[in-house]
């Protein structure tokens, strides 16, 4: 059967998933993609997911858990609640480990970073509605970082919604915003500053000791945003 007639779960599960090498080796750290059957290709890794495209399914991704990663469940459920928003991205299909998402066409802040690509204010004020929007819907935003939210066409949008269902505290978006507000506009913007990997990186390291050791203080500013202690989707 092409492909066009064939759902995307279906080629998951038979072309995908059977040669697929993925391990998450430091639960700090993203997944590691080993081997990708071709033409897959891997869109982005988090610290418990890769995400795949396929080019018969312009539309559409797959996220798939590495081996030992939990939050799964929750993810599904986090959708189920948020419904269709132009900011978020949707399940259209999930198996044991993977979701079909529908594809979001953006570069997430944190490569803008690297880039050097503009992100203008807007960004930051679509991703605070669709946050109000995800609280209306009974959800907690939570780890919300430069990895997780996305400009596209001048606009922000929010990749990674699997930790909206904790109720505890996560200072990660107002940290990437007080940031932006102190750090990005009044220095990296004008200078139009790339900021190489091995720094943003190395920032990201340093926040996350940084909440570690001073969990409720928010006066420090640093770049980006990783998960917190405060996450139980991390381990
Ligand atoms: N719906 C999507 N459309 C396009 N790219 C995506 C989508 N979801 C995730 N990605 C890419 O994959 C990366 C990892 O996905 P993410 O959901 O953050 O995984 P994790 O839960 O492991 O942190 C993201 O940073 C982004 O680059
Ligand atoms: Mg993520």
């Amino acid at each position: 059967m092409p492909n066009s007639q064939r759902p995307l779960a279906d080629c998951t599960l038979q072309d995908l998933l059977p040669q697929l090498h993925l391990e998450s080796l430091d639960p700090h750290n993203p997944v590691v993609v080993h081997q990708v059957p071709p033409p897959w290709r891997c869109l982005g890794t988090g610290n418990y997911a890769a995400v795949f495209e396929h080019p018969d399914y312009p539309d559409q991704v797959v996220k798939v858990y590495a081996p030992g990663r939990s939050g799964i469940e929750d993810e599904r459920e986090v959708y189920r609640r948020l419904g269709e928003h132009p900011a978020f991205s949707r399940c259209d299909a999930s198996g044991d480990t993977f979701l079909v998402l529908k594809r979001l066409h953006g570069v997430t802040l944190y490569d803008c970073l690297q880039r050097g690509v503009a992100i203008p204010p807007q960004v930051i004020r679509d991703i605070d509605a669709a946050l109000d929007y995800a609280r209306r819907r009974g959800l907690f935003p939570h780890d919300v970082h430069g990895r997780n939210v996305m400009m596209a066409d001048g606009h922000g949008l929010v990749v990674d919604i699997s930790d909206f269902l904790k109720a505890t505290p996560c200072r990660a978006w107002p940290d990437v915003k007080r940031a932006y507000q102190w750090v990005y506009r009044p220095l990296i913007l004008p200078l139009r500053l790339r900021v190489p990997y091995f720094l943003l990186d190395g920032v990201r390291a340093g926040y996350r000791l940084f909440r570690r050791c001073w969990p409720r203080n928010n006066t420090v500013v640093p770049v980006l945003a990783d998960r917190t202690q405060h996450s139980e989707h991390e381990p």
